[in-house]
């Protein structure tokens, strides 16, 4: 039989699935009953795994014969926002909810392994199914592979994001960058407090942090080429007590992302050097503190020519669709910096069945006929990666 064949036959299996991860969705770190319910399909299947970055789980299927490693990537976490579709399968974790679709690509890991399983005497190699917990805090992929050598044996990743912005039945998996780097900063403005009415005796963190607002973007409009892309937003501001009292402290909170690596190491200090400057022409100061958050996810060429062959297996010619890189930012990165691969955009998006609301939205929804296509496809690729 057909991969496709097989997925189409494991449609329920995965739609079930999806739809128990979507009642129970947990936040990042915590995702203990994705994780449990993950290992008991896996014992049913039998299919070796050990846990990683501690709700993580890492799979192996070996194949009859022996030959390359090719490893497929789902991730389980969910998001704090309170659901808002009335659907049957509704979260019940008040608060929570898979408003990304990692449950989608949870369950259809899990379609994978089965398939995996049926074709494994055929199979030419090794297929490790990662689960990966704590995507949205871009802190799970880095912590597996800290973890656990198992990416050293890797010559090929692959790594489905459900996408909202892409019909259904269409996929993209261009080569290059697709999404973009995300690390974060807070930057402390120091003066000196005092009576609102007597300015003149203190240094006002409010007034110095404001410039240091507005002189920040100067940095993608000035420093940067107009040639690239970076983003530099400050999300938070707090300052201040009381309308009469001048405050001596603001703290600043922001994100920065672009696309390429040289672009991504100087923004710190181009961030520093302008805060600092701008803060001292008010008397302030500023210092700067940077997380390094993900890298750009960045497509291998060769790895996207097998992934859109994959594509075509499954949906034909017209599947393979063209998509602009966005600047959400996404840990596969990490993994793609230990073995080339492809994150691959597998549409979600249908306005009759009410799917067309973007991620992280409390309407989130997807059209449920692609879990079928993206379980085809993590095989798919597993393949015919391991028979390049
Ligand atoms: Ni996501």
């Amino acid at each position: 039989m057909t991969i496709k064949k097989l997925a189409e036959q494991y449609k329920d299996y995965v739609i079930d699935l999806r739809r128990e991860f979507h009642m129970y969705p947990e936040s990042s770190w915590e995702e203990f009953r994705t994780s449990s319910r993950i290992k008991e399909e896996l014992d049913k299947l039998e299919i070796p795994y050990i846990p990683l970055a501690g709700t993580g789980v890492l799979a192996t299927i070996k194949g009859k014969n022996p030959g390359k490693t090719v490893a497929l990537r789902g991730d389980m976490d969910a998001l704090e926002t309170t659901e808002t579709n009335d659907i049957p399968y509704k979260s019940k974790h008040e608060g929570k909810m898979h408003a990304c679709g990692h449950d989608g690509h949870t369950a259809m890991l899990l379609g994978a392994a089965k398939i995996l399983k049926d074709i494994q005497n055929e199979l030419k190699g090794t297929v490790y199914l990662i689960f990966q917990p704590a995507e949205e805090v871009a802190g799970g992929a880095k912590k597996m592979i800290e973890e656990s050598d198992f990416m050293d044996n890797v010559d090929s990743v692959f790594g489905i994001h459900l996408w909202s912005d892409v019909e259904v039945g269409k996929v993209s998996v261009e080569a290059g960058p697709r999404m973009a780097s995300a690390d974060f900063f807070s930057l402390k403005i120091k003066g000196k407090a005092g009576h609102g009415s007597m300015p003149h005796q203190t240094v006002d963190a409010v007034v110095a942090a404001s410039a240091v607002v507005m002189d920040l973007q100067s940095i993608v409009s000035r420093e940067i080429s107009p040639l690239d892309s970076a983003v530099l937003t400050i999300g938070s501001f707090h300052s201040g007590t009381r309308f009469n009292i001048i405050a001596g402290e603001a703290t600043l909170e922001g994100t920065t992302r672009c696309f390429k690596p040289e672009i991504r190491e100087k923004l710190p200090d181009i961030i520093e050097r302008i805060a600092k400057n701008t803060a001292a022409s008010y008397r302030a100061d500023a210092s700067l503190s940077y997380t390094w958050a993900t890298p750009a996810t960045i497509n291998d060429e060769e790895c996207s020519k097998i992934a859109a062959g994959s594509v075509e297996k499954i949906l034909g010619k017209d599947g393979v669709t063209k998509m602009e890189k966005t600047t959400g930012g996404e840990d596969f990165a990490y993994f793609l910096e230990k073995a080339p691969g492809v994150l691959a955009f597998v549409g979600i998006r249908n306005e009759e069945k009410g799917a067309c609301y973007p991620h992280h939205h409390d309407k989130f929804n997807m059209d449920e006929d692609a879990l079928e296509i993206g379980t085809a496809l993590y095989v798919q690729y597993a393949v015919d990666f391991l028979n390049s």
